[in-house]
């Protein structure tokens, strides 16, 4: 698997990053091969964060994530899934590496500006929540 679903948070829409992280993914060697804006149900968020339900931030995870639009996208590239992780920084922005995207936008670790898939499993599950065959480019 080669490809990975990334999210522009409801904070990353709202601080107007969503060029700076585009920029990023492409100047990366990584490509952008759908996206789209929308904005996420109350229940499209708890099946999208549907491993977590367990955790103690469920529920104010979700409210949050329905809480404003978001832009999802499917990027593609050699180890897309560990070097889009990267580029995003570690969860929590205090602990994330210089030159991430969450250790220079992130102000909070539940509003951490952008999300990406954590395997190929999830990444596969994550991408068929929000886009279907036709909507993905081949390039
Ligand atoms: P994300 O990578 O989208 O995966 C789960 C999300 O839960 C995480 O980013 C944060 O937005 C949010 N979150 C809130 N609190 C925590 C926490 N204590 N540990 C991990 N994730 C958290």
């Amino acid at each position: 698997m080669k490809r990975t679903l990334s999210i522009i948070k409801p904070d990353g829409v709202a601080k107007d990053v969503i060029g700076e992280v585009i920029k990023r993914i492409e100047s990366n060697q990584l490509k952008i091969i759908a996206m789209k804006m929308l904005q996420m149900t109350k229940t499209q968020a708890e099946g999208f964060y549907a491993v977590h339900k367990e955790r103690p931030f469920f529920d104010s995870l979700t409210d949050f994530m329905a809480s404003g639009p978001i832009v999802v996208m499917v990027i593609e590239g050699k180890n897309v899934i560990d070097k889009y992780r990267e580029l995003m920084g570690a969860t929590n922005f205090e602990e994330a590496a210089e030159g991430t995207i969450r250790k220079d936008f992130a102000t909070d670790i539940e509003k951490n500006v952008v999300h990406g898939s954590d395997s190929p499993e999830t990444a596969a599950f994550e991408i068929a929540y929000f886009f279907n065959t036709f909507e993905i480019a081949s390039r």
